[in-house]
């Protein structure tokens, strides 16, 4: 049984569909959730859900080895970031290579990079006027939004969509494919 982490800054839907969608699974389990914010909703869900949470500062994330640590002390095989804002630091990058996947609401390399996150992301594309938007999951790297990409699927952008609702739609297109693409990755390790 393989172990995944996830890292995530706010809600946690994500983490959630993908936590409940390893319960049914044998081949692998959500054994971690981490934040780097105290009153991220991720929390109250990991409780919900029975899942070990770890708040953490910058300091421990990428001033030090103390979430490395802990993610080897675990025995962590993959990393997920959903809804993650921070960037990932090196030492973490090296003890997963080529382990550790992001979900971006958008169709890199469009509306990626530093601060295009969440609502920002979907402002953008209804103000360029796109006819279609979409999810990303791509592996990840020291850049934000940058690394090789493993899956995308797309929506149409709609005249009358507004960033809440162009969010929603990208949501059910996370909550439905996300787990999927995890477990296919996963499979492969
Ligand atoms: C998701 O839409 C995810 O794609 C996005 O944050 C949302 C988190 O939702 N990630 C980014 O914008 C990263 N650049 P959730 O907390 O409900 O899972």
């Amino acid at each position: 049984m393989k172990k995944i982490a996830i890292f995530a800054s706010g809600n946690g839907s994500n983490a959630e569909h993908i936590s409940r969608y390893f319960f049914q699974k044998d081949s692998a389990e959500v054994h971690l959730i981490l934040t780097n914010n105290p009153n991220a909703g991720v929390l109250a869900r990991a409780e919900d859900l029975n899942i070990s949470a770890v708040v953490f500062n910058r300091e421990e994330f990428s001033g030090s080895d103390k979430i490395n640590d802990l993610l080897l002390a675990a025995e962590i095989d993959f990393i997920v970031l959903a809804g993650f804002l921070w960037l990932v630091p090196l030492n973490i990058l090296r003890a997963f290579r080529n382990k550790i996947v992001n979900i971006h609401p958008a169709l890199l390399p469009k509306y990626g990079g530093k601060g295009m996150y969440g609502s920002r992301v979907h402002e953008a594309v209804i103000a360029s006027g796109d006819s279609k938007s979409g999810i990303t999951i791509h592996y990840v790297n020291e850049k934000y939004d940058d690394g090789q990409i493993i899956f995308q699927a797309e929506v149409a952008v709609k005249p009358t969509d507004t960033a809440d609702r162009l969010a929603a739609k990208i949501h059910e297109l996370e909550h439905a494919y996300f787990p999927v693409v995890i477990e296919e990755v996963v499979e492969k390790l």
